[in-house]
């Protein structure tokens, strides 16, 4: 039986790349979305991949979510944390909102999907989650707090519930973007944007194909001694 994989924000920009990456390695994939209905309808049109309509930030919504899944495809053996928002400022401007938004979203939204899914994966002995990290999160950003607290917060979940994982066959990872292709980098300022890009050794914004197919690397049958690890993967911009 094909593995089947939720990717959460798994119907645009990198999630959408993600979704089609792991239809690619086999897998039955479900994708979620939190409300952009028409961008879904038009996603599943053209992929022919299911989409399913829930809030990452929402526990309970997570958890009747992930039972949808399972009730509609089977068991959930991959999940990918990918659903992310940015609400950008410095701190002087951010609102407690614009803090709790992301954070609810971008950590909030990794541990209640987790709380969904890696009890059923603990028990079939099998399970890969990976979360998406950023360069923001490793580095921090001007303007970022909320975000570069929240992906930061992502890189220690990781390797935390690893841990938890590890003897029950289930992999957790981390994958940290650089600056993507894609409508969240899209919506930077052009002039900010373009200082950042000249910062990019590679000299160019990555696309989100070439984040996805380290997702599905991580993911993969043989990936069993893998876990903990954080893939960077941003044109050279942060090393370390
Ligand atoms: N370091 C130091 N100073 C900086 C700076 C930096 N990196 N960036 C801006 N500044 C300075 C400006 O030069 C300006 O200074 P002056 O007033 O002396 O000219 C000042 O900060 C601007 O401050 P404001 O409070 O007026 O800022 P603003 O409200 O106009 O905008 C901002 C601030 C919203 C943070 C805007 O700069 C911005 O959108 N920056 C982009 C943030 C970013 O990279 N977001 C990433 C989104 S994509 C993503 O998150 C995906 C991923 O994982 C990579």
């Amino acid at each position: 039986m094909a593995r089947v994989a939720i990717v959460t924000g798994g119907t645009r920009g990198i999630g959408e790349a993600i979704s089609l990456a792991l239809k690619e390695a086999g897998m039955t994939v479900a994708a979620n979305y939190a409300g952009n209905e028409e961008k879904a309808k038009a996603f599943t049109e053209r992929t022919g991949i299911a989409a399913f309509r829930w809030d990452v930030s929402d526990y309970d919504a997570c958890q009747q979510g992930v039972a949808e899944v399972e009730a509609a495809l089977g068991p959930v053996d991959v999940v990918i944390n990918n659903a992310g928002i940015t609400r950008d400022g410095t701190i002087l401007k951010m609102t407690a909102q614009m803090w709790d938004e992301v954070i609810r979203t971008n950590l909030g939204g990794c541990f209640n999907m987790a709380k969904a899914a890696f009890p059923g994966m603990r028990e079939r002995k099998w399970g890969r989650i990976v979360n998406i990290g950023s360069i923001n999160g490793q580095a921090g950003q001007y303007g970022q707090v909320n975000y570069a607290a929240a992906k930061s917060g992502i890189h220690g979940f990781t390797k935390a519930l690893a841990q938890e994982g590890a003897r029950f066959g289930v992999t957790v990872n981390a994958i940290a973007p650089g600056y993507i292709d894609t409508e969240m980098v899209a919506a930077v300022p052009a002039d900010v944007l373009e200082k950042i890009v000249a910062k990019i050794p590679v000299g160019r914004l990555g696309q989100a194909h070439e984040i996805a197919r380290a997702v599905a690397f991580l993911c993969a049958e043989d990936g069993g001694f893998i876990t903990g690890s954080t893939l960077s993967i941003n044109g050279g911009q942060h090393m370390y």
